[in-house]
């Protein structure tokens, strides 16, 4: 199936409604994916992108019913991850001397990926390609999502053809960010942002600065994966401006795993205690344990101050907060406050170990947490209404 995009601009990608799981178990696809290829039809003729390795020959397929394939002129490598350069060396093995455009890390991406030695041309920002009337400029992107990243902006459509920047794993038959359920877009945005783009905000900022310094005219943003954005582009440049700056809203997120429902009595205590303090911040409350852990980072993004409770084990934590907590260390949060909470029997080690784990994570600490011995009793139940209050108020 191919979409018309704008004029001679066509989506030939893949529409992945079973996906669930990505970057192995790293993030959970609810509404699936897409992988975006874009086929430009000027005087020469650009493939822009293909799709994941397991879609390759379908990919192929289809552009063949679309295209005689020795008719594409250059081929764009805008990203080596294989979701995108996966169908390459199936498209390659038609095509073998057709040049590939790509960064200079982006042919270390393919070759060390797919083991290739194609007609590989190295271009950096500023460089141009003609198509006829109108010209491909590339725009190298590091970081956005890797080091090879690179965007591609043609002239005369005024499309910024953006890579995994400003994209959503969001399968939709509708393509288009005006024909789709506002709501879902904005969840998967976000979800997008925090759980994959937050180490690299400061990148994101100083390259989005450096594109609308070049003051391109951008009519259309088409992403490598979810909705293209027709109407209003604008607007997701401003949320990645917004979510860039250290983002968080007037929300505390209260996340814990509990061995025998001690630690977690010791979270609706410090709720209860949180909502004395302050009736008007938004409170989120998982228990990782039964919870997208995705989901639960989304949560931790918009948040200006998170607790981690865990029962003590083996001295330590539970691992589901373990992994919890390398999560958010990867992620690089900025500017947000934390505690820690946890029940234990013996030797309550949890929550001095979640304290200096989220003190590493780059958290600012708000006191020394809380413990409580065994089954919180009536003493406990104050003192974690307390805690919850004193947090609350120094946040
Ligand atoms: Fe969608 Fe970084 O790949």
């Amino acid at each position: 199936m191919n979409v018309h995009v704008k004029n001679n601009v066509y989506w030939v990608g893949k529409v992945d409604w079973e996906l669930r799981k990505f970057h192995g178990d790293e993030y959970s696809t609810h509404k699936g994916s897409t992988y975006n290829s874009y086929l430009v039809k000027e005087d020469k003729t650009v493939l822009i992108d293909t799709v994941w390795k397991p879609y390759a020959r379908e990919f192929v397929d289809n552009l063949k019913s679309e295209i005689d394939l020795n008719k594409i002129d250059y081929v764009i490598a805008n990203h080596g991850e294989i979701d995108h350069s996966g169908a390459l060396p199936e498209l390659m093995r038609h095509i073998p001397d057709k040049p590939v455009y790509c960064t200079a890390s982006g042919v270390k991406s393919l070759r060390g990926q797919h083991h290739c030695d194609w007609n590989f041309q190295v271009v950096k920002t500023g460089d141009k390609l003609s198509l006829g009337e109108k010209e491909l400029i590339f725009i190298e992107a590091p970081m956005l999502h890797w080091p090879d990243t690179m965007m591609t902006y043609l002239t005369g459509d005024n499309i910024l053809f953006s890579n995994d920047a400003f994209g959503q794993h969001y399968a939709s038959e509708y393509f288009f960010n005006d024909l789709v359920d506002q709501s879902e877009l904005a969840v998967e945005c976000m979800k997008y942002y925090a759980n994959i783009l937050t180490p690299f905000s400061p990148m994101v900022l100083k390259k989005i600065n450096e594109v609308l310094s070049f003051k391109l005219p951008v009519d259309y943003i088409c992403t490598s994966h979810g909705v293209i954005w027709r109407k209003d582009p604008a607007q997701i440049i401003n949320k990645y401006l917004e979510w860039a700056g250290n983002y968080q809203e007037n929300q505390i997120t209260v996340i814990y795993d509990s061995m025998w429902e001690n630690t977690r009595k010791m979270s609706e205590y410090i709720v209860e205690g949180i909502r004395q303090a302050d009736s008007k911040v938004n409170i989120k409350v998982y228990n990782i344990a039964h919870s997208d852990k995705n989901d639960v980072i989304t949560d931790v993004f918009k948040s200006k101050a998170v607790l981690l409770g865990s029962s003590t084990i083996n001295n330590g934590i539970l691992t589901s907060i373990a992994g919890l907590l390398e999560e958010m260390r990867g992620l690089k949060f900025k500017n947000k406050k934390a505690s820690s909470f946890g029940s234990y029997g013996w030797s309550g080690e949890s929550v001095k170990m979640m304290n200096e784990l989220l003190q590493k994570a780059g958290f600012d600490l708000v006191g020394d947490g809380i413990k409580a011995l065994w089954t919180p009793d009536g003493e406990a139940e104050k003192a974690c209404i307390e805690f919850g209050k004193n947090f609350a108020a120094n946040i």
